[in-house]
């Protein structure tokens, strides 16, 4: 025994020796096979210096990460972070789609028509569907089917019927908006711009009230039978909102928005071969897959056959984003001038604000959590939380900033790691390619389904509707991992001595107080925190 255990611990000490000798030398890359290929293809189309050494910020951090994973490598124990920490996350159950004796129902009389056409990516149009849905409710309006805006970032010509099933959206609405696919001919030659009837996100403010709408639109909704919303990005607030309609926006978002059988087909693929398992395991699995992924009762009774557990990690690292934010990311002077030239070309109103204002420097910037997350501080918090480096993760997205030379890191202490681009074969994925959205539509999947679902941004989109649809179907067993920026960025800020248990205990009470169970807060939006009484209903 005591010769196993020996043998075992040299072993591991090998491990981590090597390790850390890897991790001292810069040029030497072992990227699992997998992730090369991707990057590869995508990023060297984009970033012609391709030979770029790695960039890491913490090389003490990332050595004693190494070595915490070489120790645990063997070792049975797995992390708590599997699990949901607060055991009253499962007393609230979905229940948006409740009928009750208050429902507003269908207006005996419609006001007019109600068009969205709706900016932004997958999950910007998913939440403007949704407050649609409660803008129609509210005006007694007949909302016709939202269409999709093509926008030059997303380059993406989908419509609402190539994302989400159609007739299934309008059977589920049915008895509380009048849906109609499109506008009555006779109104379709209508100039609705001449007329005053075009809205755009100029006319109405951010996260405007119920008041505001019946104040400005419900007029010229009532003299023109029609309005047009063009963008409608986040115009409607989550407080102050009547109880109805804000169940309507959940039962929206949670129950009448289904992805169509072609998305959901390679969805079941995706999950099919990152499990190594062909059947459903919860309620979410039956939400996003349908019939694609049959339950099956007695092959789940099977100890034999389980299927293999996956954390889901979206890095929303991609240079729009950390361009934007102003901060720099140890890449030097390259990166510096690679980021500036990048907001001169796509953010020209930044630039002009930021002539006029006092400048805030990029360590202050830092220091106040407004930093995305780089790969390497993910790995840090996923390590600190004690996942094994053999945890098979997903990453979501696309278009790493700095490609390999940023992902080394991540890679070099967790090299599980795959992608829809490397799970599904070319043929699979090529009819979805050429559509970002429904790219999009396989990483909500693929992290809505996970064990884990592991964010570096919770403002971000997909984040934020990914962890609510976790948190409303997931019965208390679907855990989100969320870092507070601004904490870690003060952990880190130790970086250069810190301990490692303490650098742990920290990142797991940080993680932890993000996991808390509370009821929705003031002014919170409900598609990303739906557990409140319009939502969710407490067993
Ligand atoms: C909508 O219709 C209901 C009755 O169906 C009515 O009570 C309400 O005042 C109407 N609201 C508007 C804005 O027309
Ligand atoms: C995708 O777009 C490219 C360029 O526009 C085109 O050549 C290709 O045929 C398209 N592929 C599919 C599957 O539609
Ligand atoms: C890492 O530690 C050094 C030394 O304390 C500090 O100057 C630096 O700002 C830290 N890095 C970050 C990104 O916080």
């Amino acid at each position: 025994m005591l010769i196993v255990r020996g043998a075992l611990f040299l072993v591991a000490s090998l491990g981590a020796i090597l390790l850390w000798l890897h991790l001292k030398k810069p040029y030497v890359w072992i990227l699992s096979a997998q992730y090369l290929n991707k990057y590869a293809k995508e990023d060297k189309t984009t970033y012609s210096k391709e030979e770029k050494p790695p960039v890491q910020m913490y090389g003490r951090l990332l050595n004693l990460a190494s070595n915490a994973l070489a120790e645990k490598e063997f070792k049975q124990e797995k992390s708590n972070f599997w699990e949901e920490q607060y055991q009253k996350a499962s007393v609230w159950k979905p229940c948006a789609d409740k009928k009750d004796s208050e429902s507003l129902g269908k207006p005996d009389k419609s006001n007019g028509y109600l068009m969205v056409s709706a900016n932004g990516g997958l999950n910007q149009q998913r939440v403007a569907i949704c407050n649609a849905v409660a803008l129609a409710s509210l005006l007694n309006a007949t909302l016709v089917l939202p269409r999709f805006l093509y926008s030059n970032v997303w380059k993406d010509p989908s419509q609402f019927g190539d994302i989400y099933q159609e007739k299934y959206f309008m059977k589920i609405m049915k008895d509380d908006v009048n849906i109609i696919k499109e506008l009555p001919s006779h109104l379709k030659s209508l100039d609705i711009e001449a007329i005053g009837s075009l809205i755009t996100d100029s006319d109405i403010v951010k996260e405007a009230k119920p008041s505001d709408y019946l104040q400005k639109v419900l007029p010229l909704l009532l003299r023109n039978g029609v309005v047009h919303f063009l963008g409608f990005g986040n115009r409607l607030g989550f407080d102050p909102m009547p109880f109805q309609l804000q169940r309507l926006r959940c039962k929206c978002n949670f129950h009448a928005l289904k992805f169509v059988p072609k998305i959901q087909q390679v969805g079941s693929l995706l999950i099919k071969r990152i499990r190594k398992y062909d059947f459903a395991q919860s309620m979410l699995d039956k939400q996003l897959l349908g019939d694609f992924m049959p339950s099956s009762a007695s092959k789940m009774n099977d100890p034999t056959r389980r299927p293999s557990r996956y954390l889901a990690l979206h890095l929303r690292f991609e240079v729009d984003m950390i361009a934007y934010s102003l901060c720099e990311f140890g890449g030097g002077e390259d990166e510096k001038r690679e980021l500036k030239a990048y907001r001169e070309s796509h953010f020209p109103l930044l630039i002009e604000r930021l002539k006029n204002s006092k400048p805030i420097s990029p360590s202050e910037l830092r220091k106040l959590g407004r930093c995305p997350l780089t790969p390497e501080e993910a790995a840090l918090v996923l390590t600190g939380l004690g996942f094994k480096r053999g945890t098979h993760i997903y990453l979501a997205g696309s278009h790493m900033h700095g490609g390999e030379s940023r992902m080394y890191p991540f890679t070099s202490l967790y090299p599980n790691l795959v992608t829809k681009e490397t799970l599904l074969t070319a043929s699979e994925l090529a009819p979805f390619r050429n559509f970002s959205s429904q790219m999009a539509a396989l990483d909500f999947i693929a992290c809505a389904t996970s064990d884990v679902f592991a964010m570096t941004d919770s403002g971000s989109q997909l984040s934020s509707l990914v962890s609510g649809f976790r948190t409303y179907y997931g019965g208390g067993h679907a855990p989100n991992l969320r870092p507070n920026k601004k904490r870690l960025a003060a952990i880190l800020s130790e970086n250069s001595t810190i301990g490692w248990n303490s650098f742990e205990d920290r990142v797991r009470k940080m993680i932890e107080e993000g996991q808390r169970v509370r009821i929705r807060g003031f002014g919170r939006s409900i598609y990303r925190q739906p557990r409140c009484p319009e939502c969710m209903c407490k067993s």
